[in-house]
């Protein structure tokens, strides 16, 4: 079987031993987050002589690769993180496809890996959505789905690879944090840094994780949830979380994140600054101080405090800790300003409010 897009035709291998949908049902009875995989997944593969090619949907497997291959030994992949939604009205959609895709792009060009069309990255996920339909979860779960792009040549010189594999598999999830819709605590590495000036803090590579997980290790020592950067230059402007961005809300209604540059540009913020300034809240994206925050947590004028992003939507951050101490924010609940933003985007999301941006693709007839 195969089916046409306008890049490429997908070549559709059905996988011959799926899941059974008893067990199906029953791990969709506690979903957390990115353990569960469904049955297929999409590949396409570049090389420098032919460009794009190869389109696949077929089972889910491992990959054999040389010991050689590039990207085991200098890390050039990048990924992305999307959700499919079941709305109200039991539709399949995805919610800013082509913002994942656009980003896609400009990470594979800091990556310097081949840059992939538009349509045909579009195309692999509604190809895999449409193949895995039954792995989309009812209700409040999604099928998150993960794009990635790895170097695939076995060579050991230090240059862009001339061969990669492009895939995407899905993953039904639930919550990402186990406390559900409870604020979060976040500990701020003061040692370790996330992107320099000129780095890849920009790009969705996954370098910049690996090299998160000290830093989050030493949040969980302290039993935090989630780790926060400060900038590399001065160690002193609050950047991002490990896989979130970081919004603030203060007495006087407004709301301030940090800039672009040295974060991931967030499509989770991008919206909520839209949906805020729709709203009338004065957003600003300004660099704000890990000084700042301490001063106005303890003075009460900071009021919330928001992590956001597609894994983990948006949440609540109810304290934050650091070498010398620790603080609550507000009344280290969930406010009702990141309350109400987040009923709006996910409103917008499931189908349950009017979509006024055009945000929400319709995967027809899945
Ligand atoms: N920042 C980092 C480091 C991330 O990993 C993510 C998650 O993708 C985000 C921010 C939020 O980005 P988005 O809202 O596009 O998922
Ligand atoms: C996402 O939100 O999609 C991410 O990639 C972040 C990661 C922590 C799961």
């Amino acid at each position: 079987m195969t089916a046409e897009t306008s890049t490429l035709d997908f070549t559709i291998v059905p996988n011959p031993s799926p899941f059974p949908e008893e067990d199906r049902l029953k791990a969709f009875e506690a979903l957390g987050f990115g353990t569960l995989f469904s049955d297929h997944m999409a590949v396409v593969q570049w090389s420098a002589d032919r460009g794009w090619h190869s389109a696949m949907i077929k089972a889910r497997a491992p990959f054999l690769i040389d010991p050689a291959s590039a990207v085991l030994h200098y890390g050039q992949e990048i990924f992305e993180g999307m959700k499919a939604y079941r709305d109200a009205s039991g539709r399949a959609v995805l919610f800013r496809p082509d913002e994942n895709a656009k980003r896609f792009n400009e990470s594979a060009r800091r990556m310097a890996m081949p840059e992939i069309p538009e349509e045909l990255f579009l195309a692999a996920i509604e190809q895999l959505v449409k193949v895995d339909a039954r792995w989309i979860p009812q209700g409040e779960g999604s099928l998150y789905l993960r794009p990635f792009m790895f170097a695939n040549e076995a060579f050991l010189g230090v240059r862009p690879s001339r061969e990669y594999i492009f895939c995407v598999i899905a993953s039904p999830v639930g919550p990402y944090f186990k406390g559900g819709e409870k604020a979060v605590s976040i500990y701020v590495s003061e040692h370790y840094t996330r992107a320099a000036i000129g780095g890849t803090g920009a790009a969705k590579c996954g370098g910049n994780y690996a090299g998160s997980l000290a830093a989050q290790a030493e949040a969980a020592e302290h039993q935090c949830d989630q780790v926060v950067f400060l900038d590399a230059a001065e160690r002193k402007w609050i950047e991002e979380l490990g896989g979130m961005n970081v919004f603030f809300v203060f007495e006087d209604g407004s709301i301030t994140t940090s800039p672009l540059g040295t974060i991931l540009p967030g499509i989770t913020r991008k919206s909520l600054i839209a949906l805020a300034r729709q709203d009338g809240i004065k957003v600003s994206e300004t660099p704000y101080s890990f000084e700042e925050w301490k001063r106005d947590a303890q003075s009460g004028q900071l009021k919330e405090a928001f992590a956001c992003g597609t894994a983990a939507v948006v949440a609540g951050i109810g304290s934050f800790k650091f070498k010398d101490g620790a603080l609550q924010i507000g009344d280290g609940q969930t406010g009702p300003v990141t309350r109400k933003l987040r009923e709006q985007l996910v409103g917008i999301q499931r189908g349950r409010q009017p979509d006024p941006h055009g945000w929400v693709q319709v995967l027809e007839g899945i």
